[in-house]
């Protein structure tokens, strides 16, 4: 096939030029105009929080997150390990140290009795960045349990989540405050963008403020705070506007992909697909796998020999604690056997999840993999 597959690229539904012309025609191209108030709105009734705050990216939204918990100079700042650097960026940005929580096996996300363990150490953290890996909710009743007996705030990572739901309830309700990323490869995109979801009206508008320059309310340009430049645009979230409305059809289209790999290679002993926790429906972001220990096939092996066939698929996230950048922050685990966030990213692969590809695309990826056992 000559036709490159993709890991996750952008998939449009039909409405979206619309929501931009209509800002062209209007002339709001500014990082304010309807689309930004509509576009805020619609997701608040999509998942059921009460406040959203549109911005440039889902590394703003954790930036202003944590500002707004408090997060200063000098914090213990909790973050799951098995992520995306954009996740824990923002601690370092507000002069925090990290301290590294690895997963559980059931969801790949925070391990309940790491962070339990990691209060031991350091018992006053400022806040915990927990993360919904590859779209999959962490176990949230138990991690709130613990934050809330000790007092921490959550800021819920849900960048890779958007459409996903915990025990019913929509990812993006779960933390103090909880952060959607609207990036070109996310479920939906903005073409770059993110959403800050929060139920207090007062931590939105604080927020906003910092997220326009920290302008104070008099006739000239007057600042006692240092903000940032950091609003959607409303051309983008025009985009978004016409993303959200097929969300929950991408939602069953990532789902259909994802189940049509795990059918395919049940009968492969190798290859085990990630888990869904039963209380969890993830919106599979992208489609993942492992390899059993011991297989003489590695993870890379198959990245490499799917790229020699014009087809991208990537690493694992690669855990924070094993970050050159990070070699100095402490990692709690708690796994006799060793960490779970690194013996996953040794034997693990983000497969095409890609919700433009065929049914005979994803076929011809199946068999290509097949081959190799
Ligand atoms: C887990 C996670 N957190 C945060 C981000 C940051 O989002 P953005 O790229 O919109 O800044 C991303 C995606 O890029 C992500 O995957």
């Amino acid at each position: 096939m000559n036709k490159r597959i993709y890991l996750s690229s952008p998939h449009m539904g039909g409405k979206e030029k619309q929501y931009i012309e209509e800002a062209f025609a209007t002339n709001w191209i500014a990082p304010l105009g309807k689309n930004v108030n509509e576009f805020e709105k619609e997701m608040c009734l999509y998942t059921g929080r009460q406040h959203a705050l549109a911005l440039s990216s889902g590394t703003a939204a954790i930036h202003l997150g944590l500002r707004y918990l408090g997060v200063q100079q000098g914090d213990i700042v909790f973050c799951q390990s098995f992520t995306f650097i954009a996740s824990c960026n923002p601690a370092v940005y507000l002069g925090a140290n990290l301290v590294f929580i690895d997963s559980e096996k059931e969801s790949w996300n925070m391990c309940p009795k790491a962070l339990k363990k990691a209060y031991e150490k350091y018992p006053n953290p400022k806040a915990i960045i927990v993360v919904n890996l590859y779209g999959m909710p962490a176990d949230y009743d138990k991690v709130i349990a613990i934050a809330k007996q000790k007092g921490t705030p959550i800021l819920e990572d849900a960048a890779e989540s958007l459409g996903s739901t915990y025990k019913g309830v929509h990812t993006g309700n779960f933390g103090d405050i909880s952060v959607f990323s609207f990036n070109g490869n996310k479920i939906i995109t903005t073409s770059g963008g993110g959403m800050a979801m929060v139920n207090d009206e007062k931590a939105k508008n604080k927020m906003l403020f910092w997220a326009t320059q920290a302008r104070e309310s008099f006739p000239w340009y007057q600042h006692q705070e240092i903000g940032y430049n950091y609003r959607l645009s409303n051309i983008c979230a025009g985009i978004g506007r016409g993303q959200l409305a097929v969300l929950d059809k991408r939602v069953e289209q990532k789902r259909a992909i994802f189940d049509r790999y795990k059918e395919a290679f049940s009968t492969i002993d190798e290859i085990e697909m990630m888990p869904e926790a039963p209380f969890s429906c993830s919106n599979r972001w992208l489609s993942c796998m492992t390899l059993k220990s011991g297989c003489k096939v590695s993870a890379m092996d198959i990245i490499n020999m799917l790229e020699k066939n014009n087809i991208e698929a990537r690493p694992i996230w690669k855990p924070m604690h094993t970050q050159p950048c990070f070699k100095d922050n402490d990692f709690i685990c708690v796994e006799p056997s060793g960490s779970v966030s690194e013996d996953i990213f040794s034997r693990g692969l983000c497969l095409p999840s890609d919700t433009k590809m065929t049914m005979q695309e994803q076929d011809y990826v199946i068999e290509l993999i097949k081959e190799m056992f």
